[in-house]
């Protein structure tokens, strides 16, 4: 049985057949293909385009055929082509004629953009869940290792003292953005395509707010060529993707080299470490890897379905069905990759003594040329005293923190007995205590209000008015500094 099959006289090839067919990948959208349907048909009767009883009939049999699917009994046949396809020839088996009346006034354009809009919006839900948990666990591990002390690095040179737990929520802020991202994405993929038929919209007198309503959506589209043709929110969801992998793919990036014998300021426990067949002594932080790797991938998928839909004229075209294939992987890959670098973080074992071994002296050379220009020294001047310093340190094989006051008198008369007190990091942390700096305060402060910024979204549930969240998160973000 083809859907299509009326104005046809011979029989697709069979290859054809098979590039053709997209169940195998769409047939993990059965949920919201059925949910559709059931709206559908009830919009349908609400329109008198068929009657109550027509409706109720229709409603149970795709309920029979979701209970199918959800133990998975339903068995895909030949033929067919996608999950649209399947679920009404399984319903027009169980239920018999009545089946045929379910696609009037619709097509599978509007019924394929629905469903895909259905099952996105879930998975965004689903991925900031897992979003979540890799923040609540850098949180975590910012408050227990709130005071370690480690070298900042630039350009992977060692620069000034921070603390590690303003590291560790440097990568909170960058997946913060990623939330947001996603809940603006998922507020525009609330724009219900149903009932723009074909291209040309409905013949049928249909309800499309109630039936957006009804299906969760915000608003219908207002629109029906592009209805049927808007695959933005899969490009804007593969973007998001892409950047989380950006993001994660930085994290891990320090840390596989946080994790080196050189290094040794991190140590991954043994849940998310591999060894090798050969080498007896290797731990590697394969996860750490995978996540850098996989960000390349995702990176792919958004490329390839921009590709896919430039040229496209308006409407549908087959070329859209390369849209799910690309979605669906990417929600894979972080629906198992965020877990996975949270237990990361969760477990490693931080290596406090290492990390404050590494802050030499040479760190505190800016906070040094701070000492002077408090004592009145231009700070340009001040940057060329202090480099003799260091140029002076170096050359007797000693930490600046070494020099006699006598010599460093030698650079600069402003140098005085309580210049020692510069070389204690901690010093140069209580310093920096301003929005967003490392000092101790401000960093407390941080972790407070990414707390608190995560606990207004739960009392937003409208997304589609996310400036409105803007507001309030924007103000949390202050007051708390
Ligand atoms: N399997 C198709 C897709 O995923 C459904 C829409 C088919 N529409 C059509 N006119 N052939 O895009």
């Amino acid at each position: 049985m083809k859907l299509w099959g009326g104005r046809f006289e011979g029989n697709i090839d069979p290859l054809a057949m098979q590039l053709n067919a997209s169940i195998n990948i769409d047939k993990r959208m059965w949920d919201v293909d059925i949910r559709g349907s059931v709206a559908w048909a009830r919009a349908l009767a609400k329109a008198s385009v068929i009657t109550k009883a027509e409706a109720n009939e229709m409603c149970a049999g795709l309920q029979a055929v979701w209970s199918e699917f959800n133990t998975g009994e339903f068995k895909i046949v030949t033929g067919d082509e996608d999950i649209h396809t399947a679920v009404e020839r399984r319903l027009g088996e169980i239920i018999g004629a009545t089946a045929g009346k379910l696609h009037t006034g619709r097509s599978r354009n509007d019924q394929v953009a629905t469903d895909f809009r259905l099952w996105l919006i879930e998975a965004i839900d689903l991925v900031i869940k897992r979003l979540d948990l890799l923040q609540d666990s850098l949180i975590a591990k910012a408050e227990a290792e709130f005071d370690v002390i480690l070298p900042g690095y630039t350009h992977t040179q060692r620069a000034q003292p921070i603390l590690f737990s303003h590291w560790l929520m440097s990568h909170f802020w960058a997946l913060e953005r990623d939330r947001e991202r996603l809940r603006q994405t998922r507020a525009r993929t609330a724009s219900l395509p149903l009932g723009a038929a074909a291209l040309a919209g409905t013949a049928y007198p249909i309800d499309r707010v109630a039936l957006a309503h009804d299906l969760g959506f915000v608003i219908a589209a207002p629109n029906s060529l592009d209805a049927i043709g808007d695959r933005d929110f899969a490009v804007e969801f593969l973007f998001d993707a892409a950047l989380i992998g950006s993001h994660l793919s930085r994290l891990a990036d320090a840390l596989i080299l946080y994790s080196t014998s050189e290094f040794n300021f991190v140590e991954m426990s043994d849940a998310y470490s591999t060894g090798s067949s050969l080498m007896p002594q290797k731990k590697n932080a394969d996860m750490l890897e995978l996540a850098r790797g996989k960000a390349g991938t995702l990176l792919g998928y958004l490329t390839g379905l921009m590709a896919t839909l430039k040229g496209l004229p308006s409407a549908y075209d087959k070329d859209l069905q390369e849209d799910k294939a690309p979605v669906f992987a990417a929600f894979d890959t972080l629906d198992v990759m965020l877990p996975v670098i949270a237990g990361t973080i969760t477990t490693m074992k931080v290596n406090r003594g290492r990390m404050l071994k590494a802050v030499d002296a040479s760190l505190l050379a800016t906070d040094l040329a701070d000492y002077l220009v408090k004592r009145g020294v231009p700070f340009r001047q001040a940057h060329g005293i202090v480099g003799r310093a260091v140029r002076l340190a170096a050359d007797a094989a000693v930490g600046i923190d070494q020099l006699s006051l006598s010599q460093l008198k030698s650079l600069s008369e402003s140098f005085d007995q309580d210049v020692r007190s510069v070389f204690d990091p901690r010093l140069a942390l209580t310093m920096r205590d301003g929005i967003g700096a490392t000092g101790f305060e401000s960093v407390r402060r941080q972790i407070e209000s990414a707390k608190q910024i995560r606990v207004i979204d739960e009392s937003h549930g409208d997304d589609y008015y996310w400036h409105r969240r803007q507001i309030e998160r924007a103000k949390i973000m202050q007051d708390a500094s």
